[in-house]
């Protein structure tokens, strides 16, 4: 069976998209990732206790008095020290370098409260409400040098009900995220090992031609 894809969490405050990544993966060891480092720009972040009790690897690193290049070139080093393939940013509250973002393209993803491309940025839910919106929700997204731009990989609805303020919506889009989430980096893990695997097998058959072009 291929070896699971290393990912790293990446986070600012309480963690609960990472732990439904962990309870996922605790419920089926089947799937297709592992999480092998949480991160963190926030020392004192209620998440990587939560990690730190789930017996992950954690490691955190103020960013004040840093440039943004600087604290990404640490990041960067604690994740490739690691072997990480994946990264899932999850409540990260801090925009990214544009070098780390295309150094990791394809393999940076993140969970935004809202149905993106609507809301992209902070406040999400009290914006969907002012607007009137019949519905909230949550989407997964690859990270590209845009805010909240990149590919939506996945998506939930959520209805806003009439009694709806920004933080009832809000916990009921944190319920979708945290069934979102882990369903979607799966998914991409997977389809990461068969892109691999597709390419092996495709230069597997351009050295056997080679080979047999030596041979006649
Ligand atoms: C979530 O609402 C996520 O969509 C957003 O930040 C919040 C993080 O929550 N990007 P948590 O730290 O995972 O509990």
């Amino acid at each position: 069976m291929a070896e699971k894809v290393r990912v790293a969490v990446v986070i600012s405050g309480r963690g609960s998209n990472m732990l439904a990544l962990s309870e996922y993966k605790r419920r089926d060891p089947g799937r297709h990732y592992e999480l092998v480092l949480v991160a963190s720009n926030v020392p004192e972040a209620r998440g990587l206790v939560l990690a730190k009790r789930l017996g992950i690897k954690t490691w955190s690193m103020r960013h004040q008095g840093m440039t943004r290049e600087e604290y990404d070139a640490a990041l960067d080093a604690v994740l490739v020290e690691h072997q990480v393939e994946l990264v899932a940013l999850a409540g990260y509250m801090r925009l990214l370098s544009t070098w780390f973002v295309e150094k990791w393209e394809g393999r940076l993803l993140n969970i935004h409260p809202s149905l993106l491309p609507l809301h992209k940025g902070l406040d999400t839910h009290r914006r969907a409400l002012l607007a009137g919106d019949e519905h909230g929700g949550c989407s997964v997204h690859l990270v590209t040098a845009e805010l909240d731009s990149g590919p939506v990989l996945a998506q939930a609805k959520v209805r806003i009900l009439p009694r709806d303020d920004a933080e009832s919506l809000a916990a009921r889009v944190l319920e979708e995220e945290h069934r979102l989430y882990p369903i979607a980096l799966d998914n991409y893990a997977l389809a990461l090992r068969e892109s691999e695997g597709n390419q092996s097998s495709l230069s597997r058959s351009d050295g056997e031609g080679d080979r047999g072009g030596g041979a006649d």
